[in-house]
């Protein structure tokens, strides 16, 4: 465990998968959490979650993609915790099918969220945490932000974009006392977005996620809380001299 007591914690997506146990392992970690995501509903549920660890948590019901909504959901945030210390970018969509086939509107919807997104959340906080010479920016990418997949051109290119926005962001800020960092998760299922992958994979008689296990050199596919660890880890003061790094989480699958 790493200590955050009295740390609040922002996570974008953090209504549901990945984000939800990202929200829950920073509360058992000491942070009060703040979840800005479109799913209202789905987002009480998480933060009945970290209730019931004696932690606060504020919905913040707001579309990453829209800058005015993002910098209202940080002012809100910043009244009820009166600072940013921990920001969880998480929020993400996918789109599965070829380029051919793929709508200019669906690639714009894509990066809309997935990169626009992390960067109207980093514009709306970074003057705050560099005033503090303190912070922690966690962006979530994917293995898919690191080699381009057949299918997947307008999610990988969106991640592609976040680790570019990462290290530029991290060089910027390393001298002010914020670092940025980004997790890659690989094959991690039961959450939405995996559900609705492998929908349309079986749709497209591609392979799901749990049939692709055995590439996998770990020998299992990931798990929300296998994800939500490292991000504790990035939050934390023991990887202060961390900056920069997209670190894959993906059972040995990805190693580059
Ligand atoms: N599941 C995987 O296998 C996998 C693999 C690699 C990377 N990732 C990444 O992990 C992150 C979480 O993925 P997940 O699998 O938990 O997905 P999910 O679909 O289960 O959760 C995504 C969350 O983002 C929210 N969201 C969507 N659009 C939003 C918007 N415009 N504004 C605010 N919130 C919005 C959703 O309501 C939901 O709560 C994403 O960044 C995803 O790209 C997931």
């Amino acid at each position: 465990m790493y200590n955050l007591d009295g740390r609040s914690a922002l996570i974008t997506g953090g209504a549901v998968g990945i984000g939800r146990r990202i929200a829950t392992r920073l509360a058992e970690e000491g942070c009060d959490i703040g979840i800005v995501d479109v799913d209202g509903i789905a987002a009480e549920e998480t933060a009945h979650a970290v209730a019931a660890t004696g932690r606060r948590c504020v919905v913040l019901e707001a579309d990453v993609g829209d800058y005015d909504q993002v910098q209202g959901a940080v002012a809100r945030f910043r009244d009820e915790f009166g600072k940013v210390d921990i920001v969880s970018n998480n929020a993400a969509i996918v789109t599965v099918g070829s380029v051919m086939d793929l709508a200019v509107e669906e690639w714009r919807r894509v990066f809309r969220i997935n990169a626009d997104g992390v960067l109207h959340v980093c514009k709306a906080v970074v003057p705050h945490m560099v005033e503090r010479r303190s912070g922690r920016i966690i962006n979530t990418a994917s293995w898919f932000g690191k080699i381009g997949k057949p299918n997947y051109s307008a999610y990988s290119a969106s991640k592609f974009a976040v680790i570019g926005l990462t290290q530029s962001l991290a060089a910027e800020l390393a001298p002010l006392g914020v670092t940025v960092n980004a997790v890659c998760p690989g094959t991690i299922v039961g959450t939405r977005m995996r559900d609705a992958a492998d929908e349309k994979s079986v749709q497209q008689g591609l392979p799901t996620a749990k049939e692709r296990e055995s590439l996998i050199p770990i020998g299992r596919v990931g798990v929300p809380d296998d994800i939500a660890r490292v991000v504790a880890f990035l939050a934390s003061d023991e990887s202060a001299y961390m900056t920069g790094q997209s670190i894959n989480v993906t059972g040995g699958l990805w190693m580059h």
